[in-house]
């Protein structure tokens, strides 16, 4: 196994020391790089994308041969995991994700299975091939969605305002959301021990929709099952910690219980002030984050400063990834994640110094 050529990330993930603040984007491989929308053209459909190994290893090398970024993220998405419970996931034309087959009354949720990793073999390859090509330049990120965000997107059948079927199946019929999260908690756990057995260096829990949650609920049937995936994980492999970030939007003001779950690390969004959340955690864990991604549609100067506050909020010391609240909108010119990812390293060196 090639040795890792830049293990700034992985670092500053287990707070140890680091020369400058490691920093990538979430959704950097995506469609504001003109370079991605040609290889999804050439794919066809998004899903066919995914599923295409050579294609997938290209797209997820793309963001890191313009700028010099310190990870790399599978290129994939959180919805393949209940599309191989049978549930059907399509893309339909300017409306984002929809499932054939949502989950909708109790027979619909007593079919649900742990899925065959079989199904999934598509992202294993994609991980074993990303790790050849990146060659140990840096790690590679696995992840994977939320039992809960998983749970909304298959009872509501797709996005969701309001999220009027989940939330009347939590207060309605808890027992039958219980049972979703659970089986999707084991799928998880099988599908993120199996990105790691093929080569993913740190796994990245996305819980995007944990914030629409109750104060109480979030605890409940967020944030319980996310603690059962990390204490299931394979936390070290080939030799190395396996990280663990979970990154829950909208989750700022339950920094202190989610820090007890056994993550690494935890990624903010843009409203929280990062040096107050860093007091917070009380150096139980890292922190990734937190600039809001329409910065990126302001002007160079305003981006350097905005990056420059961050890291100056964040004061000195290791244990800080530099990346965006949220995924990089689609409109951001990419000469501005440029600029990001520059300030980031050379603003950042001072905070590292001895
Ligand atoms: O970060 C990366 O570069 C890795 C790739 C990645 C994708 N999706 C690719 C993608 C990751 C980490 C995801 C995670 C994901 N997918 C989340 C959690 C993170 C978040 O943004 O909150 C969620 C909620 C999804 C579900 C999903 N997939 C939605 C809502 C959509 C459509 C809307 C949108 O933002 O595009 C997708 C499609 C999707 N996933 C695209 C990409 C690059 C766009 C597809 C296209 O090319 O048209």
């Amino acid at each position: 196994m090639t040795a890792l050529k830049n293990d700034t990330f992985l670092r500053a993930l287990l707070r140890q020391p680091v020369e400058y603040t490691p920093v990538w984007m979430m959704r950097q491989a995506g469609r504001y790089l003109p370079e991605y929308r040609a290889s999804r053209a050439e794919a066809g459909s998004f899903l066919d994308l995914c599923k295409n190994t050579e294609l997938a290893t290209e797209v997820t090398l793309q963001p890191l041969e313009r700028f010099d970024l310190d990870a790399a993220i599978l290129f994939s998405d959180i919805l393949t995991v209940p599309d191989a419970m049978g549930l059907e996931l399509y893309f339909a034309a300017g409306e984002g994700p929809k499932f054939g087959k949502p989950v909708q009354n109790e027979n619909d949720v007593a079919a649900l299975a742990v899925p065959d990793m079989e199904k999934l073999r598509y992202v294993f390859d994609a991980v074993a091939s990303i790790r050849k090509a990146l060659d140990g330049c840096v790690p590679l990120i696995g992840f994977s969605g939320s039992p809960f965000t998983l749970a909304c997107y298959m009872v509501e059948g797709g996005g969701s305002k309001d999220f009027r079927n989940i939330k009347t199946m939590m207060y309605a019929r808890p027992d039958l959301l219980h049972r979703i999260l659970d089986v999707n908690a084991r799928a998880v756990t099988e599908y993120l021990n199996t990105q790691i057995a093929h080569g993913a260096q740190a796994v990245q829990i996305f819980d995007t929709w944990g914030g629409v949650l109750s104060h109480g609920a979030f605890r409940e049937f967020s944030l319980a099952y996310i603690t059962q995936i990390i204490h299931g994980l394979t936390r070290e492999h080939e030799g190395r910690r396996v990280p663990v970030i979970v990154f829950a939007k909208g989750g700022g003001l339950w920094l202190e219980a989610m820090a007890d779950c056994g993550a690494d690390a935890l990624g903010l969004d843009w409203t929280c002030h990062i040096g107050q959340a860093r007091a917070r955690v009380g150096g139980k864990v890292a922190l990734q984050g937190n600039l809001d991604p329409f910065t990126l549609f302001g002007t160079p100067e305003r981006i350097r400063a905005e990056t420059a506050q961050i890291l100056a909020d964040y004061g000195a010391g290791s244990g800080h990834v530099f990346n965006l609240g949220h995924g990089i909108n689609q409109f951001t010119p990419p000469e501005h994640a440029e600029i990001l990812v520059e300030a980031v390293h050379e603003l950042s060196r001072p905070y590292h110094a001895l």
